[in-house]
């Protein structure tokens, strides 16, 4: 399998049956029975950016599939000292990594990468481009929690603008027909967001977004974020926190997700993120999994 075939560089341009393969061998994947389908590679796990589930979660996925794994942090390590991304990348193949999973400030860098590497490159994040390992194992969450994505609707609420696990998520849920809602003021979820994917809406009003919604996703409204911006968050938190009341707009059983972290008083209350539509922590487990099976995949193990 070449490298580019294994790579995984975002959810836009994967068929919606390459989706379906990889949640479903995500399904046959469990950390507490490891398989040793990767023993005796070598993964790279390189962040320039600050990541507590996504690096752990890929880390661990590695060693349940018998592969070894070294982090490189962009502070501590030659990035420090000006080198450029490719010849991090040269020299990460040059010792031996089989496989690259990297998460880096500007979008478009995992595919430099894997253009002049002969090694997968996996992307964990890319500026504000796409987060496609999210999107996947928040797919796998939804697909463990509803029968199919046949007439869904997922509402996604928060900064949109800043979020490439909301672009993932579009791109990867209008694939199947979902009818997703995104819902916050204008300048965190501008109207052109609505052509991101066919089946995207754009609303400003959360009763609209939560009316009929299955799924409602809850995205982080980081204050270091948002300078320049006219955001004033006592406002965001009247029109658009999620709340116990306001939850009963959406299905009975809807569920709440967020790919973290979550800002409790910000984004929702404490009793949403605790409470039983709450599926916040089952994505962090899923993602152990969905991950196992994108490194699979990466190296051709995904049989
Ligand atoms: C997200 C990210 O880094 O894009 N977090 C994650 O990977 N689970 C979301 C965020 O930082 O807001």
């Amino acid at each position: 399998m070449d490298a580019a075939h294994g790579s995984l560089l975002g959810v836009e341009h994967l068929e919606a049956a390459e989706i379906m393969r990889i949640l479903k061998f995500s399904r046959r994947m469990n950390p507490d029975r490891p398989r040793p389908l990767l023993k005796g590679k070598r993964i790279l796990l390189l962040f320039y950016e600050a990541s507590t589930r996504t690096r752990s979660s890929f880390e661990i996925a590695a060693k349940a599939l018998g592969a070894h794994t070294v982090l490189i942090h962009a502070s501590g390590s030659s990035i420090e000292k000006g080198e450029s991304l490719l010849d991090t990348g040269y020299t990460l193949r040059a010792v031996g990594a089989d496989a690259i999973v990297i998460r880096h400030p500007n979008a478009g860098a995992p595919q430099i990468m894997a253009e002049h590497l002969d090694v997968p490159v996996i992307n964990a994040g890319d500026g504000l481009h796409e987060h496609p390992s999210q999107a996947l194992l928040d797919a796998y969450t939804i697909l463990r929690n509803k029968k199919s994505f046949r007439g869904l609707q997922v509402a996604i609420i928060g900064d949109i603008f800043h979020s490439r696990v909301a672009r993932s998520a579009c791109h990867l849920l209008s694939k199947f027909g979902v009818k997703v809602i995104l819902c916050g003021p204008p300048e965190l979820v501008p109207d052109i967001a609505a052509t991101i994917a066919p089946g995207v809406h754009v609303t400003r009003h959360i009763e609209d977004a939560l009316r009929g919604s299955d799924v409602v996703t809850l995205l982080r409204v980081q204050k270091e974020r948002l300078a320049g911006m006219h955001i004033d968050l006592t406002e965001y938190i009247a029109r658009y926190q999620m709340t116990p009341a306001r939850l009963k707009a959406a299905k009975k059983d809807a569920i709440v997700m967020h790919p973290g972290p979550i800002i409790r008083g910000l984004e929702l209350t404490s009793e949403v993120a605790d409470g039983p539509q709450a599926r916040i922590l089952e994505e962090v487990s899923n993602g152990v999994t969905t991950r196992m099976a994108i490194l699979a995949r990466a190296l051709g193990k995904m049989r």
